[in-house]
């Protein structure tokens, strides 16, 4: 047990800066293991006169400090393992420190360190601190200018921020590039990046007619790989410009792609810094879900150029200010790319599945913290997905002209500055006059809260009355929690399918088929006049708040607006409802419930009307999605329950799903456009039916898919199915896999994760099999997540009552804490939910996280999660 335990960190300790730091010149001398960093930095006192200068340092060799030029012998100064303090300096001076890294021994990732013989850096949230002596807190704003000096053969490419000022060779087969990035941005913005890479090019016209140059490096050989990348760079630069009015301010924009990364890609200012997981891709080698997800990131970062780095944030508290803003307005970007439904039910899904969990467990925290030991593991879900789901709110609430007169006041008044969520609530407030007080709430409560409808018809009088419900449990620090500001829009469907119109009382004509009705209050009842038959009500249309809406509807009520419902997001929403409701009542000995089965009918008839939406009605919810509906959790009557449902509906409509499987065969040049896909992914569903039974003829049928496939997504359609049997023709595919792809680290990733998420009962002995592959690496977190992470995510195997997969995850976990403590605390997340399992495996589950407890030199990383987690 450690005993120097980590103290946390609270918003309510913020203090400004003692100084600014108008300018920095940072000058490398890279070499792999010993790099040596001259820093130049300005500084000018703003606080209190006399104030010490107390600097962030971590893992560096102090070579030299000096100010003003001059040296500073070791008295006047103290050096401790984090930190670097001058008691006595003068209000104004020049800070030159000195430092020597070593960043080829950097497993963290985190700062300065070497992938593949690339140099890369890495510095949200603290890393710039492992690469000098510094303020690295994101209120410190500087203009840098950065010199690289290196070996010219090795490392031919030479990139930082902002704009090329100067470069040249020097003696000793060494040259140098001086960059200048006239932005003032926090030290975690700042990125260094020295190599030989190929690079692919583009350029594009700003709104104002400037010509911005394109750059996007990767290894040599891979630039055909990046032209997607591009493309969506192109049209994500243009959408911002016009959804949003943001115009890109450098002369130059560059992307790096790099191996080894512990997120999916940083936005530095004018270099982003890409994992090549979310960049390359090419038909043999991605999925329909790469590309989209490629497209996605790529908006994501370079949207932060306004979200994040023109304005950033103030303190890590307010990390939700540009990453929910973010991902909310790349979300916006993907739905306008393609189909805003199908968007809006893959955010959803991915919100319920990571957000809810997280909010329902021991590691719950508002979209504004209050408290942290390690920042690093506040890159939550919460902070983003929930973060994003609280803008969509606000505008919801106040529409779209006053959302867009809002931002627009937001980026005009902080542009340059470090700010506040206040801050940008504020700006809603200002720009549309709305008082948002209780609104803020959603910021400041952890947790998910419940809506509860019930409603009333009276048939004589024509009236509707609906309650609405509002619940929110405790959270963590959180016993005692306050109605919130809820926007619930809804509609009302009659029993012939119409929709009806929404007329509440007092309103004057008659009402709009869909509103948005505001819940303030505990409970609150809403009634509507006019209404000519008994309602279905259809509660949270597209998702109006990151909510658990409840109506009770039977059976027959949920497939007729999974048939009728005008919202589409509803109709999937009725869909799942019902789908989970069987699961459940399966698990307690119910038949498949033939009204859901039958419901699949129509959805297959009108398939082909909008493909990528048939997809997703015809995914059934996922294991992990149905055992948040338990108190607790079976994971193997989960399982069985799901299967026998697929059984069901493959068996009734095996007709149709042939007759799709058949139409749909692709013979058309590839291409990764949103119909295409769509119609990959609606015949990779009707092939997850028509292998159903995990038979020989299934066998077969997934191994043809697999032999005939002309590109990645349906490739690993093929070995998805077969990965669920015991087969020789599912082993003659994985090795076949293996093969043909041993030299693509991001393909193999795809082979081990397949084969880590398999519900066969050997997958535990076969994942221990693949650690022992001379493929797998510790050091490499593409390659842990592909293989540990899925593993996790498999609910069946990774929850094996004999505990066998506690352990493996447990042993990783710990070990990995020693390589990567970042990576390793995320991946200590897979045992939060741990007590909503029954007692024998909470105590193996609770035995795991005890013994990482107790291990040596454990990082304060994962104690946090960790003693979260027991606490
Ligand atoms: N700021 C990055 C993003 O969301 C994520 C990130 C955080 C990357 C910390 C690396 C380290 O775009
Ligand atoms: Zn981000």
């Amino acid at each position: 047990m450690r005993t120097d335990e980590p103290h946390a960190i609270h918003l309510k300790d913020y203090r400004a800066p003692d100084f600014r730091v108008p300018e920095v010149a940072l000058d490398f001398f890279l070499d792999p293991q010993a790099t040596r960093v001259a820093a130049r930095m300005r500084m000018v006192r703003t606080g209190a006169a006399g104030a010490p200068l107390v600097l962030n340092g971590e893992a560096l060799k102090l070579v030299s400090v000096a100010i003003d030029g001059h040296p500073l012998k070791p008295d006047q100064y103290t050096l401790e393992p984090e930190l670097l303090t001058i008691p006595d300096v003068p209000d104004k001076f020049i800070l030159d420190v000195v430092t020597e890294i070593a960043p080829a021994d950097n497993t963290l990732l985190s700062g300065l360190y070497t992938a593949k013989g690339l140099f890369c850096t890495q510095c949200e949230a603290e890393g710039f601190r492992r690469i000098t002596y510094f303020f690295d807190r994101p209120d410190v704003l500087a203009v840098y200018t950065t010199r690289i000096e290196a070996d010219k053969k090795l490392y031919p490419v030479l990139l930082s921020n902002g704009n090329l000022m100067e470069k040249g060779d020097l003696a000793n087969g060494k040259h140098f590039a001086v960059w200048n990035d006239p932005f003032p941005k926090p030290s975690y913005l700042f990125a260094l990046v020295a190599g030989d890479l190929g690079v692919l090019e583009d350029s594009i016209v700003t709104m104002s007619g400037r010509t911005v140059d394109l750059k996007i490096f990767v290894e040599h050989g891979n630039e055909p790989r990046a032209t997607y990348a591009m493309d969506s760079l192109k049209r994500a630069m243009k959408w911002d410009e016009e959804a949003y009015g943001r115009e890109y301010d450098l002369d130059i924009f560059m992307i790096v792609a790099v191996s080894a990364f512990n997120f999916g890609a940083m936005e530095n200012k004018g270099l982003n810094i890409f994992n090549d997981r979310v960049l390359l891709a090419s038909p043999e080698t991605a999925t329909d879900d790469d590309y989209a997800r490629i497209e996605g990131v790529v908006a994501h970062e370079y949207f932060h150029n306004w979200s994040g780095d023109r304005i950033t944030c103030r303190d890590w508290f307010q990390l939700s200010l540009k990453e929910g803003f973010t991902v909310f307005r790349d979300q916006g970007f993907s739905a306008d790319m393609r189909s805003k439904a199908v968007k809006r039910i893959e955010d959803v899904r991915a919100l319920r599945l990571r957000q809810f969990q997280e909010d329902a467990g021991p590691l719950a925290h508002p979209v504004q913290p209050q408290s942290y030991i390690t920042i690093d593991n506040f890159y939550t879900s919460t902070i983003y997905e929930k973060g994003a789901e609280v803008i969509g709110m606000l505008k919801t609430l106040v529409g779209d002209e006053a959302y867009r007169k809002a931002t627009d006041l937001y980026f005009s008044r902080h542009d340059g500055q470090a700010a506040t969520v206040e801050d940008w609530v504020k700006c809603f407030e200002d720009a549309t006059g709305r008082d948002l007080a209780q609104f803020r709430l959603w910021y400041r409560q952890a947790g998910t809260p419940t809506i509860t409808a019930s409603g009333h018809y009276d048939a004589a009088k024509k009236t509707y009355a609906l309650t609405l419900a509002q619940a929110l449990k405790p959270t963590p620090g959180q016993p005692e929690k306050l109605p919130m500001h809820i926007p619930v829009r809804l509609g009302m469907v009659g029993k012939s399918g119409r929709a009806l119109p929404l007329t509440l009382e007092g309103d004057n004509a008659p009402g709009p088929e869909e509103r948005v009705l505001e819940l303030t209050a505990p409970q609150q009842t809403f009634v509507f006049t006019g209404v000519e038959e008994e309602p279905l009500v259809s509660m949270g249309r597209r998702f109006s708040a990151p909510a658990e809406f409840r109506i009770e509807q039977s059976a027959a009520d949920r497939t007729h607006l999974m048939a009728h419902d005008p919202d589409s997001f509803n109709r999937w929403e009725a869909g799942q409802t019902a789908a989970r409701t069987a699961i459940l009542a399966m698990m307690k000995g119910a038949a498949p419930d033939p009204l859901y089965v039958a419901a699949i009918g129509p959805v297959l008839e009108r398939a082909l009307d909008d493909m990528a939406f048939a997809a997703n009605m015809l995914s059934l919810p996922l294991e992990s999605e149905i055992a948040m509906a338990m108190d607790v959790v079976d994971p193997d009557a989960i399982h069985a329950a799901r299967v026998a449902l697929i059984r069901a509906v493959a068996a009734a409509h095996r007709g149709a799903f042939d007759a799709l499987y058949g139409k749909l065969s692709d013979t058309a040049a590839f291409s990764p456009d949103a119909a295409s896909a769509g119609k990959r992914a609606l015949r990779n569903a009707a092939l997850r039916f028509l292998t159903a039974a995990d038979d020989g003829a299934a066998a077969d049928l997934a191994a043809r898919h697999y032999r005939t496939a002309t590109n990645m997504t349906d490739m690993v359609a093929g070995l998805a199915a077969l990965a669920r049997m015991t087969s020789p023709e599912a082993d003659k595919a994985f090795a076949h896999f293996h093969d043909r792809f041993a030299k693509n680290a991001l393909v193999l990733d795809k082979w081990f994760g397949l084969q880590a998420t398999s519900p066969r009962a050997d997958t535990v002995e076969r994942v221990k099999a693949l650690m022992k592959d001379s493929h797998y690496d510790l050091k490499n977190p593409n390659r842990v997540r592909a293989l540990i992470g899925a593993f996790s995510g498999n609910q069946l195997r990774f929850h094996a009552a004999d505990g066998s997969g506690y352990t493996l995850v447990g042993d990783v976990i710990r070990q990995l804490d020693g390589v990567n403590a970042m990576v390793a605390a995320r991946m200590a997340g897979a045992f939060e939910t741990w007590r909503r399992f029954d007692p024998a495996r909470q105590a193996l589950m609770r035995a795991e996280l005890e013994a990482t407890l107790k291990t040596p030199g454990l990082s304060s990383n994962m104690f946090e999660v960790v003693s979260k987690m027991l606490a």
